[in-house]
């Protein structure tokens, strides 16, 4: 399935490589996050190399510029396709990053966490506060500017990043729930339908499948949702 990873949200590379062995042949693309990395770290990774997936390790780095350059190096060292930075971790640490990234890795600087919505943001001069979609654009703006190769939003800013930013940014967008799905500790959802048609270039899908008691069902409602789904012009 083109466009599509898979988050492995797992305590063990043995169980999330139990899935991705299901589902050989349907998904090539494979994301890392903070919870299998610490438990298993690089090996997992060359796991999945070995048996010729993409891996989007999503560490959310957020250091001084000198750290997360070593961080971001010994990743795409790693063979990293993607790999995450926080945009909030201002200018200098994400040039840092994208000096240091390998040429097989692209940078994605992670925006507003899908998990939060309009009241955790902080209230300006006025007592106003910004709305998620501003916020990301900032933030979008930032990674941008520093040379990252795109960002991680959720899919109902996706439109406006599109539009802001054009085909040059790299849209990937987790908080994905096929309708009448449990949100989870999710805030910010579309379904794969909404966020394809909003330009998103890739869909981050956890729950929805891994949760699955029969994940080749649940991502044949996947694939059954995104069929009629057309991408909207700005
Ligand atoms: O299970 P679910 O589909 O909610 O998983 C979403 C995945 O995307 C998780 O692995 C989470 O870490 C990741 N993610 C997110 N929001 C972001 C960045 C990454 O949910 N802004």
């Amino acid at each position: 399935m083109s466009g599509i990873i898979l988050a492995l949200d797992y305590a063990s590379a043995s169980r999330a490589l139990e899935l991705v062995d299901l589902l050989a042949g349907r998904v090539n693309f494979y994301k890392v996050g903070l919870e299998l990395f610490a438990r298993e770290g690089p090996t997992v990774v060359h796991h999945l190399r070995k048996r010729e997936k993409q891996v989007f390790l999503d560490l959310k780095l957020h250091d001084i510029p000198r750290t997360v350059a070593g961080a971001v190096a010994a990743a795409s060292e790693m063979g990293a396709r993607l790999l995450t930075v926080h945009a909030a971790g201002g200018a200098g640490m994400m040039e840092a990053a994208a000096e240091a990234a390998g040429e097989g890795t692209r940078l994605l600087g992670v925006t507003m966490l899908t998990s939060l919505g309009t009241s955790s943001l902080p209230r300006g001069a006025h007592g106003v506060r910004m709305t998620p979609e501003d916020h990301v654009l900032q933030l979008a703006a930032g990674a941008s500017a520093a040379g990252l190769d795109g960002v991680v939003a959720s899919p109902l800013e996706a439109e406006a990043l599109r539009c802001r930013f054009g085909d040059g940014l790299l849209l990937v967008t987790p908080g994905i729930r096929l309708p009448r799905q449990s949100l989870h500790d999710q805030r910010r959802v579309a379904t794969p339908r909404r966020a394809r048609e909003a330009g998103a270039d890739y869909l981050v899908i956890g729950r929805a499948v891994t949760g699955a008691p029969d994940p080749h069902a649940a991502l044949d409602a996947v694939e059954r949702d995104l069929a009629s789904g057309e991408r909207d012009s700005c």
